[in-house]
């Protein structure tokens, strides 16, 4: 265990080294595309340099004299396939664009031909040499171009049947003694995990099996049935690590069935890596989003009327919308609250889920209009989220289940030396740098999903833990093998973790920071149910244990405490007693309250997430504080963040050494929304102009110079059995918020788009 592990305080597990971590820096680790294939032709794709029109005819000639060449798929000659749903409407795919069926483009980037030939450099030379001939129309690519008057577009569409509001918005904003209004802008982002989107599939008779990289293998496995039609039993999904995902590889993209169906008609594997580029325009991404907050105060800093308005862009076939008002609305007091969701169609591909998917945009503007707000009250903006903070939510009166906003601000104000900043701007310098010191609250839903799990424990203290799980860099292998462990009372080197793999008992998607919550309470039930089994053959004498002896119980290095009665056991004896000497179980957990066609629907590898708002009849948050440093150079306008602070409360911490990790690159994360990412747009052509790594900008070690991440003990009973809060997606909630209201402390100027570069400094 290394030295910069941080030490567990109550309710956290330890500090385990990851379970994969030497498969993975040896290379072991094989991902999708590191699975070598028998005999496989290699597939590249040719993408559309239209956004909209039509395909008038292609020439493939000189594509199909290049040697090697096998074949090359268009919409003429592909196979069909069955449309399908939209997977928020209850189907699985990123989008009902359904490339190769028709000459229609609907997107720049859209899949028009698949090169097949016997290597990839000689797919990759002939789908360069493929001709498509165009029938182009004007496209639109975002808000100003979709024709946005007075703020609002034309076509633009109310999302949700029920925005939540309570009380009266108007006139109470009427009223208010201190009042701010104010418009914000979030860029497009692309995911771009290190792991590029590929897909191998191979059938053997009528059943296929596919290596793609997702977080999602019950989904893949369905969803792909679905568009081929055919059993989903036939399909196996494998992938026992994924490189990255952020939400990209959530949902089914359509290049996986097309592949499929060319590797049944050339009956041999195909094998596609599509390019980094290809990865902007044939899987999903966060949109570009606009707001306007409306904020009145009382002069004592009570918020008495709030009101955001979120407006957020998608393409022509599909209305998807992240919508973060559930949650800006009810993070603080406030009796007066009104809040509507919008779409504006343009000619792009459908948008999907992106880390922190509707609380990244939606809290970056309510977070910057309350730093606002502080300044018009003159008042400490730590102190502003303190008079507002609450144990229930606003519009619907629930109760937090747990809630330690203010302790993670008094805790990361004290660690960060927030009583050193000086309140007016540009009173802090440095030489030639203006310094900056920004905070702001973030926050995630607390979600789980129902799961199923299989474990076996062997009377020598060999556990085996199957789960379709996924490890996309979150640390599922390590924290679902100490949850067995310690359920079962033994070493953590002793459980064998099974994961990515459609065969073994469905998990649900690998988003909405619901694996450890959700994986785990599984895994610990399904280890009651053989502990029970075990500790029922004994009689009581005989569960007296020998100190000398591994045992069953609590006792390596437990999460859990005494209070469920858990008491140590005789292992052998009562694997003996039962006279067997191995148990398996299966089980299935779902949470309280989830729909009864929950198991159903896990099996049928469709979404049924729920929590946040609305788990349980209570509400369920973590919750963090976030501060950040910026130093800006007078004369060039350089943006620099020294420091990230955050200080979280998300329940029990599985493992300190795997959360510390995921909340670091969280803040990383956060530091580059807010001033390096962004995926731009020709307004002209609506195409992607910086698809690639060099020009979208990703922060370097160069970047980041000192990251803080304090965790705060916190204990939850009520948002699941394993008391586990989820924090992949908490820690770049704030920071986008937190940089820009530092860089007002250091300029004065209140930057409202993201992200900030140094052009938009005065
Ligand atoms: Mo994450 S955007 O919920 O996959």
């Amino acid at each position: 265990m290394s030295k910069a592990a941080p030490e567990p305080k109550a309710n956290m597990g330890q500090p385990v080294p990851r379970y994969d971590a030497v498969a993975k820096v040896t290379g072991r680790a094989q991902y999708a595309s590191d699975i070598s294939l028998t005999n496989p032709a290699y597939a590249y794709l040719v993408t559309s340099s239209i956004a909209k029109g039509r395909i008038d005819g292609f020439d493939l000639g000189e594509a199909k004299r290049v040697a090697g060449v096998i074949d090359i798929i268009t919409h003429e000659n592909a196979q069909k396939l069955k449309a399908t749903k939209l997977f928020s409407s209850g189907g699985y795919m990123s989008t009902t664009v359904q490339p190769l069926s028709s000459p229609d483009i609907a997107h720049d980037g859209q899949i028009v031909a698949v090169v097949l030939a016997e290597s990839f450099e000689a797919a990759r030379e002939a789908a360069h040499r493929v001709k498509v001939n165009y029938i182009s129309a004007g496209p639109t690519a975002s808000f100003d171009s979709a024709g946005t008057t007075a703020g609002r577009a034309k076509g633009q569409l109310a999302m949700f049947k029920e925005d939540p509001k309570v009380g009266n918005f108007n006139a109470a904003f009427d009223q208010a003694e201190v009042k701010v209004t104010a418009t914000y802008e979030t860029p497009t982002q692309h995911h771009n995990p290190m792991e590029l989107f590929a897909t191998s599939c191979v059938w053997n008779g009528d059943r296929l099996t596919i290596y793609e990289p997702s977080q999602y293998v019950h989904g893949l496995k369905n969803g792909v049935a679905d568009q081929l039609e055919i059993e989903p039993d036939k399909v196996r999904v494998i992938n026992a690590y994924v490189g990255g995902a952020f939400g990209s590889k959530g949902s089914v993209t359509p290049r996986t069935a097309i592949i499929a169906s060319i590797a049944r008609k050339l009956n041999r594997p195909v094998k596609l890596v599509a390019t980094r580029d290809q990865g902007f325009t044939i899987a999903t991404y966060r949109a570009e989003t606009r707001h306007q907050i409306q904020v009145g105060a009382s002069r004592d800093g009570k918020l008495v009327a709030l009101r955001h308005e979120g407006a957020e862009i998608s393409s022509r076939p599909d209305a998807y919308a992240v919508g973060g008002t559930k949650t800006t609305t009810r993070i603080y007091a406030c009796p007066n609250v009104d809040s509507m969701v919008s779409i504006v169609r343009a000619d792009r591909n459908t948008p999907g889920f992106m880390r922190s998917p509707p609380e990244v945009p939606y809290m970056f503007a309510l977070e910057s209009a309350m730093d606002e707000l502080a300044v018009k009250l003159n008042m400490d903006p730590i102190e502003l989220r303190r008079i507002n903070d609450t144990v229930k939510e606003p519009i619907g009166g629930k109760s937090y289940t747990s809630r330690s906003l203010m302790a993670c601000f008094d805790e990361g104000a004290r660690v960060f030396g927030w009583s050193k900043r000086n309140a007016t701007p540009k009173s802090m310098t440095d030489g030639d740098w203006l310094i900056g010191y920004g905070c702001a609250t973030t926050c995630y839903p607390t979600q789980v999903a129902p799961a199923a799990a299989r474990v076996q424990f062997r009377s020598d203290g060999g556990v085996r833990v199957g789960i379709a799980g996924h490890e996309i860099g979150n640390g599922a292998y390590t924290v679902i093998g100490q949850a067995a462990a310690e359920k079962l009372g033994v070493p953590f080197e002793n459980v064998s973790v099974f994961l990515g793999d459609s065969d073994l008992p469905p998990a649900p998607v690998a988003g909405g920071s619901n694996s450890t919550a959700s994986t785990c309470s599984t895994v610990m039930m399904v280890c009651d149910k053989i502990r029970r089994r075990l500790s029922e053959t004994l009689n009581p004498d005989d569960r007296a244990i020998d100190k000398d002896r591994e045992t069953v119980g609590v006792g390596h290095a437990p999460v859990t405490d005494a209070a469920s009665g858990d008491k140590p056991f005789d292992r052998e004896k009562a694997f003996d007693a039962l006279g067997t000497s191995v148990i398996e179980e299966y089980g299935e957990w779902k949470p309280d309250g989830a729909p009864t066609d929950s198991f159903r629907a896990m099996y049928n590898g469709q979404m049924r997430m729920v929590g946040g708002p609305d788990l349980n009849g209570k509400i369920a948050y973590a919750f963090g504080a976030e501060f950040v440093e910026v130093r800006i150079n007078k004369w060039t306008r350089e943006i620099r963040a020294p420091r990230l602070l955050g200080a979280f409360a998300a329940g029990r911490i599985m493992n300190p050494r795997t959360a510390h990790s995921q909340l670091m690159g969280g803040l990383i994360w956060g530091m580059s929304s807010a001033l390096l990412e962004a995926t731009e747009i020709d307004e002209r052509t609506a195409r992607y102009v910086n698809d690639n790594l060099a020009d979208y900008l990703l922060p370097v070690n160069a970047d980041v110079q000192e990251v803080q991440v304090i965790m705060l003990s916190e204990r939850d009973d009520q948002v699941n059995p394993a008391g586990v809060k989820g924090l992949g997606e908490l820690a770049n909630v704030g920071t986008n918020a937190a940089v820009c209201n530092a860089i007002y402390n250091a300029t004065g100027q209140r930057i409202r788009k993201l992200p900030v570069r140094l052009e938009n400094i005065e």
